[in-house]
């Protein structure tokens, strides 16, 4: 059963402009909710390529998209691995790219996965199972100034310190394996009004731990640029994102992309979004999730012809 709903889907249709005979990449599959109403909009003959590091999310997806046949191809892996991927495949080029990042609903809603503070399960938080630490593993041996480093740049976490040290004496006593237990530290550790303030005093500290766990903010701007590498001429890269960590990153680079194309001999970038583009506020009533998502694109010039 599909548990996320995709996001901005009619944004992303309308700039990503899928067609007929196109060929499309979808970096971050997840269930294949935006990667089906891709193949939808480039009926009979668009083809997409759909990445994912989750196999769970992937085989959802591969049972949703099979009426799709050999116009869609999924496949397991990171998309920071384009230029080694694509090649093999025996695509050089595509008519438009969608990054969908984070976390889908389907992962916040397993607690096994360990990525949510509301569910108990084990603190594991990764992308890929099969791949890479835990997020117990990093509590257990990071350094205290390493956690609240990660704590303060990555979950911009004003009681980043505290929680910090208030880790690193917990597991002095007793692992720290489970979402409750890492929950119930950093509910010890903030001021009260920090406890019952609008959001829950873990969100940070998780979202963190998630970014270090799946390293998710490494390299990204370098993979943006490989990505727009591999955009035809008036292809079309998307990017939504739901932190502003990210989306700083997504923000800078494109500017920097358009900067550096202006004057050169390959056709130029366009920015086409120069404020990103938010949901409608239906959709984010329908989807609370929505609400934090932001979308920007850009788009390779048409060239010679
Ligand atoms: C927000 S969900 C995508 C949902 C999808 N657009 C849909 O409609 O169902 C993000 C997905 O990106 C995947 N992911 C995160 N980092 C990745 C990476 N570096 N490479 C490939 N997939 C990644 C996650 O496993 C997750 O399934």
């Amino acid at each position: 059963m599909v548990a996320h709903r995709p996001v901005m889907v009619t944004e992303v249709l309308e700039w990503l402009r899928p067609r007929a005979g196109g060929c499309y990449l979808d970096g971050t599959v997840g269930e294949g909710g935006h990667a089906e109403a891709i193949l939808e909009a480039s009926a009979p003959t668009g083809r997409l390529i759909g990445f994912d590091r989750d196999p769970h999310a992937l085989a959802i997806a591969r049972e949703r998209l099979a009426g799709y046949g050999a116009r869609c191809l999924l496949t397991h892996g990171d998309y920071r691995e384009i230029d080694d991927r694509l090649p093999d495949l025996g695509i050089e080029a595509v008519d438009g790219i969608l990054l969908d990042l984070g976390i889908s609903s389907l992962q916040l809603d397993q607690p096994e996965r360990g990525f949510s503070f509301r569910a108990d399960g084990p603190l594991d938080m990764r992308f890929d199972p099969s791949q890479g630490m835990t997020a117990a593993d990093l509590v257990a041996r990071c350094s205290e100034e390493e956690l609240e480093r990660w704590l303060r740049e990555y979950g911009e976490e004003r009681w980043a310190r505290r929680i910090a040290r208030a880790i690193v004496r917990q597991r002095e006593r007793e692992p720290v394996l489970t979402t409750q237990q890492l929950v119930s530290v950093i509910e010890r550790a903030v001021p009260p009004p920090a406890r019952y303030g609008r959001i829950h005093p873990a969100t940070r500290t998780f979202q963190a731990l998630r970014i270090v766990v799946n390293r998710e903010l490494d390299e990204l701007g370098e993979t943006l640029e490989r990505l727009v590498a591999r955009l035809a001429a008036c292809g079309r890269l998307c990017v939504l994102t739901y932190h502003s960590l990210e989306d700083r990153i997504v923000k800078h680079r494109f500017r920097a992309l358009a900067a550096a194309a202006r004057g050169g001999a390959e056709p130029g970038l366009t920015v086409l979004t120069k404020r990103p583009l938010r949901p409608a506020l239906d959709e984010v009533e329908a989807n609370p999730r929505a609400r934090s998502a932001k979308l920007r694109v850009i788009e390779r010039g048409g060239g010679q012809g």
